[in-house]
């Protein structure tokens, strides 16, 4: 009996384990993985790690809870490639919550995960999780796109899974005619699917906290569903950052909703090459396994 009490106990912490593992091969702002785990009575806990905070760039944290709800979505995944079914709860002390001064010092989640329920994972489900297991999921790497490329079946697609986490995905491109985009207070844009697109703007209704841990969910959705289908994507987070930036996408969305993120997609050009993938924290930084 202590023997399988101990082995049940130990495939419990190899399972935590390795959940909190493909959560840290998430998309961060440069990279900074800022959050820690914390697991429970039979809960897993999210925190944002306020000493990851890029002060300069990243002032009032927007981009850090953007990363933590990316690493929210990873261990959504993981879960399920494991036929758990994830209960999560995004911000549980509401959904102002998450501002500088609360979460930032770690005091409460910005999400609690339970699971009460098995299912096996679906196909796509699995190829999800298989794009994130590569570690490196849609990254285009920092160089020229090459412009051809038709994006048409995969922009529909990219904005499904924007759309299933709560955001919107528009789409940019240089023939100026944008009229079709986005109108209204929370632009369900883009159902231009012209192809040819290199650029994509990722969106939410609004921009509290608990929009920008969708915009997290969304846009690892997002960058996972690029990756399974073989689109190289790379994300850009200063778009909300940078005034004449903001000011401008707004113009061109007509959009009253909010830019969370830029998405290049689409292959370097020949010659160039995808970036690799940065070193991931350890375990015991991010991690602690209470009791
Ligand atoms: C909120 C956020 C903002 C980001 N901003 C940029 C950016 O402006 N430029 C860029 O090249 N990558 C950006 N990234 C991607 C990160 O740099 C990338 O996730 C990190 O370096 C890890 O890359 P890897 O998964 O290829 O190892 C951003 C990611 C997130 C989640």
């Amino acid at each position: 009996m202590k023997t399988m009490r101990a082995t049940a106990l130990t495939s419990f912490r190899e399972e935590i384990e390795a959940v909190v593992t493909a959560a840290s091969y998430a998309p961060s702002i440069h990279d900074t993985q800022p959050w820690h785990w914390l697991v429970g009575d039979r809960r897993l806990d999210l925190f944002a790690d306020p000493s990851r905070l890029l002060g300069a760039v990243d002032p009032d944290g927007r981009q850090l809870l953007i990363s933590c709800g990316a690493a929210l979505y990873y261990a959504r995944i993981a879960l399920r490639l494991r036929g758990f079914v994830p209960d999560v709860v995004v911000l549980p002390g509401g959904p102002g919550y998450g501002g500088l001064h609360r979460d930032l010092a770690g005091k409460e989640p910005l999400a609690t995960i339970r699971v009460n329920a098995a299912k096996p994972a679906d196909c796509w489900e699995r190829s999800l999780g298989a794009a994130a297991y590569l570690g490196h999921a849609g990254h285009a790497g920092r160089g020229p796109i090459e412009p051809t490329t038709d994006m048409t079946g995969a922009v529909a697609a990219l904005q499904d899974a924007a759309g299933l986490e709560g955001a919107w995905l528009a789409t940019l491109d240089d023939t100026g005619d944008d009229d079709h985009l986005a109108t209204g207070p929370t632009p369900l844009a883009g159902d231009r699917r012209d192809g040819q697109n290199a650029v994509a703007v990722l969106g939410t209704a609004a921009d509290r906290p608990i929009d920008r841990m969708t915009a997290g969910q969304a846009l690892a959705r997002v960058l996972l569903t690029a990756t399974a289908l073989g689109v190289p994507a790379c994300p850009i987070g200063h778009a909300q950052d940078i005034d004449a930036i903001r000011v401008t996408l707004r113009e061109i969305l007509r959009s009253t909703g909010t830019v969370q993120m830029v998405i290049r997609l689409g292959p370097p050009l020949p010659g160039g090459v995808l970036g690799e993938p940065a070193p991931r924290r350890p375990l015991s930084e991010i991690l602690t396994i209470a009791g």
